[in-house]
């Protein structure tokens, strides 16, 4: 990424290879995840979003190519995902600490294992860790059928809870496929949707009221107090990201700012309902063990065919500037992912 703009300040460039340090390892990278987050960053709409040039991507699936002085597993050859500590996903090869590495079976397709890696993890941190779902409980997923979307409402259906899920309308038959109701956010009110829903009994028999029990939120903007609002009482604001502060490729980093400031106030609230804003990084840093848990049970769920991750597109990575374009352009369902051709 040359400089903040458009998708066209995205491009191909040859380096060095690079060589691990002390307790890192180098991963030839067979699938790199692409991510509405790298968009903001592209963007400059993030304020932690690093000063370009920068290479670009959160997660990838890849295999050991060398290992750096000290680290003595995994074996070189193996599989491997992981989130790359300072970006740096888009690439051939990268360099990764050893200790952020997951193994993954080679059985595994190094496509489908980058589209699951950050969604899913993520999915699985902001339902079992901050939000703490109880089966039976009920849920509202924003872009459910996006890439993180699409997660929450697998890993929802396995939890055994009931989701509502805002998506274009295009995009409804998806969501009803993940097992979901769809809210077509664009001609409905979706605080009136969740909140008229009769009282109804919950399998351990108690009633329910309207609303739900947590809602999860990327939007950002007003979109998290009306998210606040569908809440039931004692239900959490899950929000995660603020895909609302780029718009025809331009950012508005004044929505990122307020939207931050709204979920600390709403958080601060006395109401019985609460609000977290959820970042994969800070959870990792309070809670270290946290990431190879959460991350090894992922893959652990992949393994055993329990979660299906929806790869919208591979291109190869060399196409990285189209993969934003067609992920901004909003006519993604599931994850798009860059390929590595074999050396
Ligand atoms: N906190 C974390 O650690 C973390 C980690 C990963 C991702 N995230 C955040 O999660 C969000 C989703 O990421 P993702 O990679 O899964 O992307 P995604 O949901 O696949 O993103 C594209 C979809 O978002 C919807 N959308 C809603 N508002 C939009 C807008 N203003 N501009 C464009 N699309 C919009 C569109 O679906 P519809 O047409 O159906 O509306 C679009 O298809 C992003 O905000 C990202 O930053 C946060």
């Amino acid at each position: 990424m040359t400089r903040f703009g458009g998708p066209e300040v995205l491009e191909v460039v040859e380096d060095r290879l690079p060589e691990p340090r002390y307790d890192e390892v180098r991963v030839r990278v067979l699938a790199a995840g692409v991510s509405f987050g790298d968009v903001l960053m592209r963007a400059g709409a993030l304020p932690e979003s690093p000063k370009p040039p920068f290479t670009p991507g959160y997660d990838i699936a890849g295999v050991v190519d060398k290992l750096g002085e000290g680290v003595a597993s995994p074996a070189l050859g193996q599989m491997v995902v992981a989130f790359p500590k300072d970006l740096g996903g888009y690439a051939e090869f990268v360099c990764v600490p050893a200790p952020l590495l997951v193994p993954v079976p080679d059985t595994l397709a190094p496509a489908a294992t980058a589209a699951a890696a950050l969604n899913y993890f993520v999915a699985y941190q902001m339902l079992h860790r901050i939000a703490k779902v109880q089966a039976g409980q009920r849920i509202l997923v924003h872009g459910a059928a996006g890439g993180v979307g699409t997660a929450l409402l697998e890993l929802g259906a396995l939890a055994g809870l009931e989701v509502y899920g805002t998506a274009s309308k295009s995009k409804h038959d998806l969501v009803t496929q993940l097992g979901a109701v769809p809210i077509d956010y664009r001609e409905e009110d979706f605080v009136a949707a969740v909140r008229r829903r009769p009282a109804g009994a919950r399998r351990d028999g108690k009633r329910t009221r309207g609303g739900v029990h947590a809602a999860f939120d990327a939007i950002g903007g007003t979109n998290f107090w009306r998210s606040y609002r569908s809440l039931a009482p004692g239900g959490r604001l899950v929000a995660y990201g603020v895909s609302r502060s780029i718009k025809n490729a331009r950012r508005n980093r004044a929505v990122a700012v307020s939207s931050f400031l709204l979920v600390k106030l709403l958080g601060a609230a006395p109401a019985g309902r609460r609000a977290f804003f959820y970042t994969a990084d800070s959870l990792s840093k309070r809670h270290p063990q946290s990431y190879r848990e959460d991350l090894a049970a992922v893959v652990d769920l992949l393994k055993q065919e329990k979660i299906a991750p929806v790869v919208a597109k591979s291109l190869p990575l060399e196409e990285a500037a189209q993969a934003h374009e067609l992920l901004e352009g909003s006519s993604v369902r599931g994850k798009i992912v860059l390929v590595c051709a074999e050396p």
